[in-house]
């Protein structure tokens, strides 16, 4: 119901095309047809419907008893385990409307597991979803923190590592040697120990967060030191839709410069997501999605957090400049 509130404001705050990676019901799917079709204002969207995630992995951890979650229907769900399982949640996906796959290699910091890392599928699982999405002409973005898991899901072939937060260097090496893109969501860090405890949040996520966080920036850095390919991507609605342009400052802090982060979000995402031929860069043919700020980027990046001018596709949706 609230979907379409939090599109405007991603939107408003200069964002013109997303991948949502994960959502429930395929609400996602409604949003993003809804988008195209013009009903309601919001990004163009690249949606992967349900997270396929491991029996009691990220995507299976409620922390209720089964009493109470007992009644979801499996296909209701991204749950899938197994060699067939897998291949038939992602043809299932894909019927349904996802753009894109998304899954969980490893274990995470929002989910009741006790690792944040540890790989929650086999070799064999992860191979099994990606050459199966390739089938259907489907990228895969994979969620992984750990290490292992990480390096698991590149020789899988996926497209995209999602946070990549313990990853060391035979992983970046990986990462190099494949193409893999690196979204990493280093500015959860600082929104999670400053909220998440007031949210309800037990000690045992916060601390797993204590884990990751600062890893993670410190490996983005080596990221970018060793000319990974990156692009902008934050996990939004850990934070509140519409902050989205809160990372560019951190991504600056940790490695890159204001121009490069800038290029992460524009040039680089729509690569990520294969539209690099109508997004990303001001150039004929292109869709034009333009954003404007009163100040100048590239002196301090943070004036993305607040943009005064967004097109989307040659249609002004904010205008606040004088
Ligand atoms: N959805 C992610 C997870 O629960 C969020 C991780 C946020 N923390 C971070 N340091 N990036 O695993």
């Amino acid at each position: 119901v609230l979907a379409h509130l939090y599109a405007r404001r991603t939107l408003e705050a200069g964002f013109t095309t997303c991948r949502s990676l994960g959502a429930h019901g395929f609400v996602d799917v409604a949003l993003r047809n809804a988008i195209d079709r013009g009903d309601i204002p919001g990004p163009r969207l690249q949606v992967s419907t349900y997270y396929i995630s491991a029996t009691g992995g990220h995507g299976d951890q409620v922390g209720f008893s089964p009493w109470l979650t007992g009644a979801t229907p499996p296909e209701m769900s991204g749950i899938a385990d197994g060699v067939d399982a897998v291949r038939q949640k992602v043809r299932y996906l894909v019927k349904y409307g996802a753009d894109v796959i998304t899954f969980g290699a490893s274990a995470g910091v929002l989910s009741e597991e006790e690792s944040v890392g540890a790989p929650q599928y086999s070799q064999e699982e992860m191979n099994a979803i990606v050459e199966e999405a390739h089938l259907w002409e489907k990228r895969v973005a994979a969620h992984a923190h750990g290490t292992e898991a990480i390096k698991m899901a590149i020789r899988a072939g996926i497209t995209s590592v999602e946070h990549g937060s313990l990853i060391d260097d035979e992983g970046l090496a990986l990462m190099k040697e494949h193409g893999t893109w690196l979204v990493a969501d280093i500015y959860n860090d600082t929104y999670i120990l400053a909220e998440f405890e007031k949210l309800g949040f037990p000690e045992h996520i916060i601390e797993k967060e204590r884990m990751v966080g600062r890893a993670q920036r410190e490996n983005f850095r080596k990221a970018v030191e060793a000319g990974i390919k990156i692009a902008y991507g934050t996990d939004a609605a850990i934070f509140p839709h519409g902050k989205n342009g809160r990372q560019f400052r951190y991504m600056v802090e940790w490695g890159l410069t204001p121009m490069e982060a800038i290029q992460s979000a524009t040039v680089s995402a729509a690569d990520l997501l294969g539209w690099g031929d109508r997004l990303g860069s001001v150039a004929p043919g292109k869709l034009a999605d333009i954003v404007a700020v009163a100040g100048d980027p590239l002196v301090d990046v943070a004036v993305l957090e607040a943009v005064d001018f967004v097109m989307k596709g040659g249609v002004v949706v904010k205008n606040e400049l004088e």
